[in-house]
């Protein structure tokens, strides 16, 4: 188990980018992103990728960074919000890693979304119609994860030592 990858499942907005940097500096490890992946290899910015090219196509490279990850050991892994969405992401992601689900209601969401234009599917007229409709489709997805941990009105850092104390108390042994 000391080789397992630590991977941040969860909604748009519940903290998993903030939360990744905080798990690498407590763990020493090195966090990528999915999204970050998939915006290097296209020399584009997801907005623009969805917008060009489609979110069939976006997905399709989402399921190729997975592969990618997956196969790397000891890091940390800050997936897009729709990586459940495939159920051969979940199982390759389970494969080499422990999947942790931060947990976020609708209303917190939406706080932390409305910050910024970046996520295609967020612009919309009515984001919260939006996030809850979403939230529908996935949550039985995310809850499939081995651990969650409840992200509202706490910070990344908060979220990251939560998940840190979880581990430890769970034995798999991440933290030595
Ligand atoms: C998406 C979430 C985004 C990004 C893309 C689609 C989704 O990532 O992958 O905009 O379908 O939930 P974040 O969860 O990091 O915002």
């Amino acid at each position: 188990m000391l080789n397992i990858n630590i991977v941040l499942i969860g909604f748009m907005g519940s903290g998993k980018t903030l939360t990744s940097r905080e798990l690498a500096k407590i763990f020493k490890r090195r966090t990528f992103s999915t999204d970050d992946l998939i915006q290097k290899k296209e020399k584009m910015k997801i907005k623009v990728i969805f917008e060009k090219k489609g979110e069939a196509y976006f997905r399709q490279q989402e399921t190729k960074a997975v592969a990618q990850l997956a196969k790397k050991k000891n890091i940390i892994i800050d997936t897009g919000g729709g990586i459940v969405l495939n159920p051969l992401n979940i199982k390759r992601l389970q494969k080499t890693g422990i999947l942790i689900y931060l947990k976020t209601s609708p209303e917190w969401i939406l706080k932390r979304v409305s910050l910024n234009k970046k996520r295609p599917l967020m612009q919309v007229e009515n984001p919260m119609a939006r996030i809850k409709q979403l939230l529908k489709q996935r949550r039985d997805l995310y809850e499939k994860a081995d651990l969650t941990v409840d992200t509202d009105a706490k910070t990344p850092k908060q979220t990251a030592k939560e998940i840190y104390a979880l581990l430890n108390c769970h034995h798999y042994e991440c933290c030595k």
